[in-house]
């Protein structure tokens, strides 16, 4: 089918913040929209399906300067370096269809004319900013919205902010945004309707500062040199610019515009249920049909942040438990619209109740059973019965409706429902192995063959429904489960799931590895730990130190005479790799020289003034066709397996020529 005549469905997250690693609450979001691409593809819509990275910002700017990289290179690294946001997305089996990266330059040229069009319709006006700052949150706020004189989002400090800049009409639009909230389903769930319009809209809305001059990593307003557009105008317009709105980077605005969903966590509701319709309406663009504000995962009842020290690592669960594992516990687990509390004994025991006991044990028995029974391929025929039992009839019938609850809760946004009804289905499945008792109907296979056939037929059936609903959370179990159970891709489709009996009666059937092997609680939860420790502790390098020395008499040590020298000049020796040429002070009032193997440890210049410590009786050697006269004293070691030396350097307040003893 050509995409015009498909539905279209536009699907987004929100633009993560690359100010540190993500964790497991920026998973949770990410895979919750992940699955809903899938079923909207499964469903047969035009997906387009976006992520990507907020970059801006003080924070970052900050947080560079912290590191002593450039803004640029801080971002890159947590967004394509190793273990970073695209690597993590890549792991966690993420469909997205496009990324986008607010530093990129399509991007902040269209952000530029974004803010030139709301300027020129007066929508944008230059003023004064008087207020507070939450810079964690990159968030302004009137002295009224703060609770306790702090930050009403994090609850941190907040910095008193003065400075020349533009400010967007917001209060403008005041109506228009309320009436939108409590008069239409845009924003869901509908209880967070009364947060907006109570807490921010009816205490009177003001206009917002949308530019700064403080810092300078940001779009910058091109027609006024030293502001940068605020970072939530910057990032909110990610959804219509990553359609090619404003560039010509991509030309998909028309056809996906607006979006059917953003998906976004609660503490940023507030930017694209108030702002974000206020800035469209200001540009004449339409309006997205629904934001759904999701809860937050919470570790010990609190959210989980880099700064508290408390996030959970995604590569670390999906390394130990599996990806869809993984997938399948935040989905299952936690209703959407609400808080969750977070633990590593649930997520295991999730695992080990729905995927390995219910599920993965009735795939491993209906697919042993026709193995064994059957030789892998069940007879022609076997897809009806004559006279079913109470429980074929039970079994066929909530199977068969299952698609359409799933529907109906994929549609409200509750995938956790969704995700129960097919649980009903695997459970009463596994009843229905022990209600028919297959070992027993085998005892007597000459009597028995055609009804044991059609029990398995109708296990094979039921998974394999089951198996097309829970696609879109784990993709690559069920395409084993797929693959173990014989179900052909013409039978894995939206349309069939719906259908029972489609599958072919003698498809294959193969027992393959178990699809969820149980999980040892204690054993698990110890190397959590370990793991959760060791990913804390800075990482040691390895130090090897050279062999001890033997036992030489006192006297003998006692001949060395250790002095302090000062160098002079430094250079390297012509045609030598390793020896740098030393002139130092050593108190005679003669310059003494001395050649060092060091030059793949320090460069020349560098040593120029130093305070260094030199044996200086012993006999002058030549290298290189030049005098060394003494030895500079080093310590050395390997790190990692690399060499590692540093001169021995004691205070500049040491006269040359001091002896050490
Ligand atoms: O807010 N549980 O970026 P962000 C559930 N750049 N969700 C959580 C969570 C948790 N513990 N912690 C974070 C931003 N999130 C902006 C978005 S969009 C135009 C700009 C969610 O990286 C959080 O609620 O700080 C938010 O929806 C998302 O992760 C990104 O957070």
């Amino acid at each position: 089918m050509e995409r015009d005549q498909k539905k279209k469905f536009y699907i987004t997250t929100p633009i993560y913040y690359p100010s540190d690693k993500l964790h497991i609450g920026h998973t949770y979001c990410t895979v919750a929209t992940d699955a809903m691409a899938r079923y909207k593809r499964l469903q047969g819509c035009d997906v387009m399906f976006l992520t990507g990275t907020d970059e801006h910002g003080q924070k970052i700017e900050d947080k560079a300067k912290e590191a002593g990289v450039t803004p640029q290179e801080f971002v890159d690294n947590i967004v394509t370096g190793p273990r970073g946001v695209l690597d993590l997305w890549k792991l966690m089996n993420i469909s997205n269809d496009r990324f986008i990266r607010t530093t990129d330059d399509y991007h902040v040229s269209a952000i530029q004319k974004i803010f030139k069009k709301m300027y020129d319709n007066g929508d944008i006006y230059k003023g004064k900013y008087v207020g507070k700052y939450c810079k964690p949150c990159e968030s302004f706020w009137t002295e009224s919205q703060l609770v306790e004189g702090k930050c009403p989002d994090c609850g941190r400090e907040v910095q008193d902010a003065e400075e020349e800049a533009y400010f967007f009409r917001l209060s403008k639009y005041a109506d228009r945004v309320q009436d939108l909230l409590e008069n239409t389903d845009f924003l869901q769930p509908r209880s967070r309707v009364n947060e907006m319009v109570n807490n921010f809209i009816k205490p009177g809305l003001e206009d917002l500062c949308v530019s700064r001059t403080s810092f300078s990593w940001g779009v910058p307003v091109d027609f006024d040199p030293g502001h940068v557009v605020y970072v939530w105008v910057d990032a909110l317009f990610n959804y219509t610019t990553a359609l090619g709105l404003c560039n010509d980077k991509y030309d998909d605005y028309d056809h996906y515009w607006p979006a059917d969903y953003h998906f976004v966590g609660k503490e940023i509701v507030r930017f694209h249920s108030i702002i974000w319709p206020a800035m469209l309406m200001s540009v004449d663009l339409p309006l997205p049909k629904k934001v759904f504000g999701h809860g937050w995962l919470l570790l010990d009842g609190g959210k989980m942040s880099k700064s508290k020290g408390n996030v959970v690592d995604p590569y670390i669960l999906a390394e130990k438990f599996g990806v869809d594992a993984l997938r399948f516990f935040l989905m299952r687990t936690f209703p959407f619209g609400s808080d969750g509390n977070f633990s590593n004994e649930l997520l295991i025991q999730t695992i080990n109740v729905d995927l390995a006991n219910d599920l993965g044990n009735l795939v491993s028995r209906t697919t042993a059973m026709v193995q064994k029974y059957f030789g892998g391929a069940l007879p022609a025929g076997c897809k009806t019965w004559a006279t079913p039992e109470a429980y074929d009839t039970e079994l066929i019938s909530l199977a068969s409706g299952l698609r359409d609850r799933y529907e109906q809760n994929m549609e409200a946004c509750a995938p956790h429902k969704a995700l129960d009804e097919v649980f009903k289905v695997i459970q009463r499945a596994n009843k229905y192995i022990d209600e028919s008792t297959p070992w027993t109907l085998a005892k007597d296979m000459e009597a028995n063959s055609g009804r044991l056939a059609h029990v398995l037929y109708n296990l094979l059936e039921a998974t394999r429904i089951c198996g097309i609903l829970l696609s879109p959370f784990m993709p690559e179990s069920c395409e084993k489960l797929f693959a173990q159970t014989g179900a052909a891709p013409e039978v894995q489709t939206w349309n069939s799931a719906q259908v029972w009996g489609s599958r072919q009666e003698e498809a294959a059937v193969t027992k393959g590895e178990n699809l969820f092997p149980r999980i040892d609680m204690e054993k698990a939860l110890e190397e959590l730990e370990a793991a959760r420790l060791a990913a804390a502790a800075p990482a040691q390098p390895a130090i090897e130190l050279e062999p001890w020395g033997e036992e030489v008499a006192f006297d003998t040590f006692a001949q060395s005479d250790f002095r302090v020298v000062k160098v002079k000049a430094c250079e390297a020796v012509k045609k030598s790799k390793k020896l740098l040429k030393f002139t130092l002070d050593d108190g005679t009032g003669t310059d003494r020289q001395i050649l060092s193997g060091i030059a793949m440890f320090y460069k020349p210049e560098d040593l120029v003034g130093k305070s260094l410590v030199a044996i200086v009786n012993l006999p002058p050697r030549k290298m290189m066709g030049l005098d060394s006269c003494g030895m500079l004293l080093s310590a050395v070691h390997k790190e990692n397996g690399e060499e590692k030396l540093n001169l021995i350097m004691v205070s500049d307040s040491i006269p040359a020529g001091a002896k050490l003893c």
